[in-house]
C-alpha cells in the first residue's frame, strides 16, 4: 500500500458501522477451511474450533489465527509459547462440533489425543497438522490475531478439505 492510500484512509470520515448481521452475511457465502487449533495446558490442554487459519508467509513459514478474547482459549494462546494446527478433512465434522462446544472436556473421550514433547496436544485421526510456535500477539476488536512460525509439517493421505460454508460442515462437491 502507498503511502498517499495509507494517508487517504487513514483521514477519510467515519463510516456508519456495518451491521453484525449484515457483516456475518457477507461472510456466510464465503467458504472456509476448519482447523483445530490445539495447546498444551495442565492439568487439561485447550483447544478450539477455527476458520481463521491462515498462510501468511512463505519465508519464514507464517500462519495466523484469530481467537476471540472471551473465548476459554485464549488464555492458553496469551500465556503459552506454541499450539498445534489441525487441518481437519471430510468426515471430521465430530471433531469440529466437539471443539466448539462449551462447558465440556473436550480432550476427554471420545477424543483420542498424544502429547508431542513439548506437551502440544495432536489430535489422533488428524493426519495434517503444524506444530507452531506463537511468535506475536496482536489485538483486532474482540479478537487477537496470532502469528505463528511453522516448525514442522505433518501432511496426511486424505485430501478432502472440511469447509465451512453458509453455517453448515461441507466438502468439496457435496
Ligand atoms: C466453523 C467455526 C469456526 C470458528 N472459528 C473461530 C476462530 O477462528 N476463532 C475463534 O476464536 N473462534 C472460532 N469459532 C468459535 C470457537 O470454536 C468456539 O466458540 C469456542 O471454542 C467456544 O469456546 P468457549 O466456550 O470454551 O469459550 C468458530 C466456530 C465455528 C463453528
Amino acid at each position: 500500500m502507498s503511502l498517499t492510500r495509507m494517508f487517504a484512509v487513514d483521514s477519510a470520515p467515519p463510516e456508519p458501522a456495518v451491521a453484525p448481521e449484515r457483516f456475518k452475511a457477507v461472510f456466510r457465502g464465503h467458504p472456509a477451511g476448519v482447523a483445530v487449533i490445539t495447546l498444551p495446558g495442565r492439568p487439561r490442554p485447550a483447544g478450539f474450533t477455527a476458520t481463521s487459519l491462515v498462510s501468511l508467509s512463505l519465508s519464514p513459514p507464517l500462519v495466523s489465527f484469530a481467537i476471540a478474547a472471551a473465548a476459554s482459549s485464549w488464555p492458553f494462546v496469551r500465556d503459552g509459547s506454541t499450539a498445534v494446527a489441525h487441518l481437519l478433512t471430510a468426515g471430521q465434522e465430530d471433531v469440529a462440533r466437539r471443539f466448539v462446544t462449551s462447558g465440556i472436556d473436550r480432550f476427554a473421550a471420545p477424543t483420542r489425543y498424544r502429547l508431542l514433547p513439548g506437551g502440544e496436544p495432536v489430535l489422533a485421526g488428524v493426519d495434517t497438522w503444524l506444530l507452531l510456535s506463537l511468535e506475536s500477539l496482536i489485538p483486532a476488536g474482540d479478537h487477537r490475531l496470532a502469528i505463528a512460525r511453522v516448525r514442522h509439517a505433518a501432511i496426511g493421505d486424505d485430501h478432502r478439505p472440511l469447509l465451512y460454508h453458509d453455517g453448515t460442515y461441507r466438502t468439496l462437491g457435496a
